[in-house]
């Protein structure tokens, strides 16, 4: 069923089943990957506040967890400007850190990201995405963890918004042309 943010018509794109199936994947592959090490998940506000809740509690394993805030959108347009709005207030050094986005558009957000990491000299950091949009992104940062390729479209709900609405949508809607 269509449903109405704002000014704009949005239709249903990802159930939430489909969403926890390949959280559960992506854990389980992380798990793996982590080879008995603990990882530091840090989420990317607002957006990532659902990938992340479901993704750990999908995590079998120990983990620590944290947030940092970034905002480079404005309306349905990315601005190529990355405010960070909320720093990291832990001690990732030699640490295996795995940053948690909702979504990776230009991969502006994320080349800010990976500055704020180096900073702190971290083991590894990888990159865990629930959605890409392959068309969009230009930048050469690998993307370890991809829920979903999707096409080019705006997107709302399950953390994401529009114009700061949508956010609570507990599935993702796709704009409708
Ligand atoms: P980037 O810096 O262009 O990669 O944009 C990344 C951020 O913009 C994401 O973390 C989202 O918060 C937001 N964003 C990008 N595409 C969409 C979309 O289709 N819907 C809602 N938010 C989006
Ligand atoms: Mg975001």
């Amino acid at each position: 069923m269509e449903i109405q943010v704002l000014d704009k018509t949005f239709v249903p794109f990802i159930s939430e089943k489909q969403i926890q199936e390949r959280l559960g994947e992506i854990a389980n592959e992380i798990l793996r990957d982590m080879n008995g090490e603990i990882p530091i998940f840090i989420g990317v506000l607002n957006g990532s506040f659902m990938v992340v809740s479901d993704l750990v509690k999908q995590y079998k394993g120990s983990c620590e967890m944290s947030f940092v805030k970034m905002a480079s959108y404005i309306g349905t347009q990315s601005s190529n400007q990355v405010n960070q709005l909320l720093g990291l207030d832990i001690d990732v050094t030699d640490r295996r850190v795995i940053i948690i986005e909702d979504i990776v558009d230009t991969g502006n957000t994320l080349v800010a990201l990976k500055k704020l990491f180096e900073q702190q000299r971290p083991k590894e950091v990888r990159i865990c995405t629930l959605c890409l949009k392959p068309e969009a992104y230009t930048k050469d940062i690998k993307l370890d963890y991809v829920a979903f390729e999707i096409e080019n479209k705006f997107i709302v709900g399950y953390g994401m918004d529009y114009d700061k609405h949508g956010r609570n949508i507990p599935e993702i809607y796709q704009i409708k042309e």
